[in-house]
């Protein structure tokens, strides 16, 4: 054979290769039924454990229970934008992955850190929020507790399965850690004194002190966030590309027309009201 007909040969194999690459790549985006899915039933179904403000707490409306919220302002523009109705399903904290795993829910957003853990078993979005972490004790003990070392023996509170137990498992080992599914327990075992202080993030460590004057305060000793604790985000399936990039626009969207800010300051300000 000639070389120019070599050439030619390996052009010709080498278009035809890329042809069905750009194919199969084509085939599986078709096979994606994600967002496909969601828009033929007309509802997105959000999982949240609504007991932490100000990302999702419970008020009362008309006599009637209500999820509202950070992340229910947030979903809420999400299912305007694929033009469908939302359904907010309240589930404990720890079960929220499960759940996704299992299809009772189509997306989880809670406050949910993208942890390198879970994603080993979800995908997530890009970031809505970034958070760090503190710990929250009782009025006139924040100097009281400055040192991990001022925290030996003592009782902290961290919510089950979540960035903050792992950071108390870690950053705060001679203390007696104290774990539980519900949130808002724990901020009460720190008002009755059952609990020294509990580990929080910091947005809402604040929501916690404003809702409650002159119960709370933020411990001087200083916790570290590690960079893959911080980010925010949605939760979804694996392998749903559709989804992603549909929620990935409306994230954008809110975070460029500054609507991201606006919804956290509506949600703070929402919990305040009805204390
Ligand atoms: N950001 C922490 C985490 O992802 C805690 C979130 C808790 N959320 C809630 N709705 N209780 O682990």
């Amino acid at each position: 054979m000639k070389k120019t007909t070599i050439k030619k040969l390996l052009a010709v194999a080498s278009v035809a290769f890329l042809g069905s690459l750009i194919l199969t790549g084509c085939g599986k985006s078709s096979s994606d039924q994600s967002l496909k899915q969601i828009q033929d039933k007309k509802e997105l179904v959000l999982g949240t454990s609504a007991d932490y403000p100000p990302f999702e707490f419970t008020t009362m409306k008309d006599g009637k229970k209500q999820i509202v919220g950070y992340d229910i302002l947030i979903a809420q523009q999400i299912a305007k934008d694929m033009g469908v109705k939302l359904k907010v399903v309240n589930t404990a904290f720890p079960s929220l992955i499960s759940e996704l795993q299992d299809k009772k829910v189509d997306i989880v957003m809670a406050g949910m850190v993208s942890t390198d853990q879970r994603k080993k078993a979800v995908d997530f979005t890009k970031s809505y929020y970034k958070n760090s972490n503190v710990l929250l004790v009782k009025k006139g003990e924040a100097a009281k507790y400055n040192t991990v070392a001022s925290l030996k023996g003592k009782a902290v509170g961290a919510q089950q399965s979540t960035t903050q137990e792992k950071i108390g498992k870690k950053q705060l080992a001679a203390a007696n850690l104290v774990t539980e599914a519900n949130f808002t327990n724990l901020t009460n075992e720190v008002k009755t004194g059952t609990l020294s202080g509990v580990i929080a993030e910091k947005v809402v460590a604040d929501n916690v002190i404003k809702s409650n004057p002159g119960q709370f305060e933020i411990a001087q000793v200083k916790l570290k966030t590690p960079a893959s604790d911080a980010p925010v985000s949605i939760a979804v399936r694996k392998n749903s590309p559709a989804l992603k990039k549909q929620l990935n626009k409306s994230i954008t969207k809110l975070q460029k027309n500054g609507d991201l800010d606006k919804f956290m300051q509506k949600a703070q300000d929402l919990q305040l009201e009805q204390k």
